[in-house]
């Protein structure tokens, strides 16, 4: 008789909104519905583009690979990244983001940030043992956790105050068997970016708990409005912090997966922990090799992609913010960075964000995440918008919205409140 293969109980809990919803997208593409896409931070996908003398590195560094071992381009490289990018990501630390004390042997080079955070998550928590995640936030996160038998522990940011960090909240949630706090700054999916005081609060927080901070900067140099980003590592005298970053967004390579994890341990309190990280690293050998020779001339560079990307940016908020606000039972905070809008919608009793978002995408097309996907206060309902797309599609999209979420009140019998 065949037996099935049962998976592992622990996969139950790993769940990633933005890609699942696609299936249901693909679908109905299948069956000629044009779809329109606002579901995935991926700026290529989009009018953006991979510098071009970035692409040219990688090009080169792979054509020089048959030259084998000789030239040290087609071998493994080290588990912790080609000494080259490990020192200018060292430099760009101290020098741009003002953390103290960065050499080259506190960075270690990964498969995008996502594995630099699953091996940080892996190396830390036993049975039990808990981390507190921003809700909403990035799903990576809370999908991970349990996977190495850890407890979820969502703390709830506060959209009156434009989705800043809620420190009693904090206090509420942090227990005895938490270990770590997770920051995203700039978060996604709300777009905020965080203050001085904001950043100090957590950092004393931390070092009241003893806890580490998981610093996830993967978007610090998307900032809108001339903002400026904070690195919460730069502000810590004592508290240990691993920043998460990389190349995806800030370059313009998401799928090149290079990323990376800065340690910042004034008081060496991470010594066994980074040890365990290491062995995790040299047991999948290294991350991919010809991409992290663009590490070090991205970085030592001009930036000088930045200033368009950052105006398309700005363009395409503030269409965001006008239009979802004019739509009644719509409401969304301003995002300050990243390319990320999380809008409040108003539904009726027994209507929850998922069902907007499957009805909305089965009506018009347009495909955004629900908010669930990222957590969110319960008893509110979100979605995810990617506001990458150019004005013309941005523009037809959120009328799409509008239209839609009329009729939609109008089925239900349901009058927002604003
Ligand atoms: C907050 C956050 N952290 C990490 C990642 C993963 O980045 P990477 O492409 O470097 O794995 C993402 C990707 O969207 C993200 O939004």
């Amino acid at each position: 008789m065949t037996k099935c293969i049962v998976p592992a109980e622990r996969t139950k809990y790993v769940t990633y909104a933005i890609r699942d919803i696609v299936v249901k997208a693909q679908q109905l593409e299948a069956k000629g519905k044009q779809i329109l896409y606002l579901n995935i931070g991926d700026p290529p996908v989009y009018d953006f583009e991979t510098p071009a003398e970035l692409r040219q590195i990688v090009i080169d560094k792979i054509r020089q690979s048959n030259a084998g071992a000789k030239k040290n381009v087609s071998t493994y490289c080290d588990s912790m990244g080609i000494p080259e990018a490990r020192q200018a990501i060292a430099r760009h630390a101290v020098e741009d983001k003002g953390i103290k004390n960065i050499t080259p042997g506190d960075v270690i080079i990964s498969s995008g940030a996502s594995e630099a955070i699953t091996i940080a998550i892996a190396a830390l928590i036993d049975p039990g043992n808990n981390i507190m995640t921003p809700s909403p936030g990035y799903p990576l996160y809370s999908g991970q956790i349990p996977v190495y038998h850890g407890e979820q522990n969502p703390y709830f940011l506060n959209e009156e105050t434009g989705w800043q960090i809620d420190f009693d909240e904090l206090e509420r949630r942090v227990n005895d068997r938490t270990k770590a706090i997770v920051v995203i700054n700039p978060n996604n999916p709300t777009g905020a970016n965080y203050s001085k005081e904001s950043i100090l609060n957590i950092l004393q927080f931390a070092e009241k708990y003893n806890l580490v901070v998981f610093a996830d900067e993967i978007y610090d140099k998307l900032l809108i409005d001339g903002q400026r980003h904070i690195s919460i590592a730069s502000l810590s005298q004592s508290v240990p912090v691993v920043t998460f970053g990389g190349l995806s967004k800030n370059y313009i390579m998401p799928g090149w997966r290079v990323g990376w994890a800065i340690f910042h341990d004034p008081l060496k309190m991470m010594i066994d922990y980074r040890e365990a990280i290491n062995k995790l690293l040299r047991a999948r050998l290294c991350s991919p090799h010809p991409q992290q020779y663009m590490i070090a001339p991205a970085l030592d560079g001009d930036d000088g992609h930045l200033p368009e990307v950052i105006d398309k940016i700005r363009r395409r908020r503030d269409i965001t913010f006008d239009m979802l606000n004019a739509i009644p039972g719509i409401s969304c905070v301003k995002p300050g960075g990243a390319f990320y809008a999380f809008p409040q919608i108003q539904l009726p009793e027994g209507i929850n964000d998922e069902q907007y978002v499957i009805e909305l995408l089965e009506k018009t097309g347009v495909l955004v995440v629900y908010g669930k996907g990222f957590g969110q206060k319960p008893g509110t309902n979100h979605f995810r918008i990617v506001f990458l797309p150019d004005e013309d599609l941005l523009v037809r999209a959120y009328k799409l919205i509008g239209d839609f979420t009329e009729k939609f009140y109008d089925k239900y019998h349901f009058s927002p409140s604003r």
